[in-house]
């Protein structure tokens, strides 16, 4: 059992992760709470390495070779970031975490989701969340915002459009496989809602 708390956010892209981990972080530590925010892939300096391949990269990376990639980041981040700071007793807010490598890889590629999330869980000694928030937002709706956005798009926002939405009933998919840990969120809602809602669970998981 670590001391500390540890939250993920989870969702296609463009459905306001960042947002809502810049307002949990800020409000967590106006209640006098120690907070690592961070995210993956690229969360440490080897990280941000990996994260320049698998998002930038302009050829093919086979599958498999991807979620190694994926996992050699979270491995790391895992051992020199996250868990560091759980034995701490700080609070952990993470943009992405295995859910994500068992939606994207899993689902949206061609590798099994249960032999991906075994990978993940070996990489990170088997450490789970505390609280997963899931933002689901339809992916058309996302890729209007990403599109306001104006930044190019990662290899993996370039995907067609059936991969996004088979991403999106991955997660789903884990969510109500894990409902204790999870806590499902329309993101088409207005994010100060959304925020508030995320506040109620992780005050009652901090109390
Ligand atoms: P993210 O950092 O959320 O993108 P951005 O900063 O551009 O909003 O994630 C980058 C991409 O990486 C995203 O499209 C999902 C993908 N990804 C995976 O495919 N597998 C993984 O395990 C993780 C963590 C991310």
């Amino acid at each position: 059992m670590s001391a500390g708390l540890f939250v993920t956010l989870e969702g296609g892209d463009g459905a306001g992760k960042t947002t809502q981990a810049r307002m949990l972080e800020d409000w967590l530590v106006a209640s006098g709470r120690t907070v690592v925010r961070t995210r993956e892939p690229g969360g440490t300096d080897v990280g941000v390495l990996i994260r320049d391949i698998v998002l930038h990269h302009r050829g093919d990376i086979a599958p498999r070779a991807e979620a190694l990639l994926y996992a050699a980041d979270r491995a790391h981040h895992v051992a020199s970031i996250v868990r560091p700071a759980l034995e701490r007793g700080d609070v952990v807010v993470q943009d992405r975490y295995l859910d994500s490598s068992v939606a994207y890889q899993g689902a949206g590629r061609v590798l099994d989701g249960d032999e991906v999330r075994q990978l993940s869980l070996w990489a990170t000694g088997g450490l789970l969340p505390d609280l997963t928030v899931l933002l689901d937002l339809d992916p058309a709706r996302a890729r209007a915002r990403l599109d306001a956005d104006d930044k190019p798009f990662d290899r993996l926002e370039s995907e067609r459009d059936d991969f996004h939405a088979r991403v999106r009933e991955a997660f789903l998919a884990l969510a109500a496989a894990e409902p204790e840990r999870f806590l499902v969120l329309d993101a088409a809602r207005a994010p100060e809602e959304l925020g508030a809602d995320i506040r109620a669970r992780v005050s009652a998981l901090l109390a």
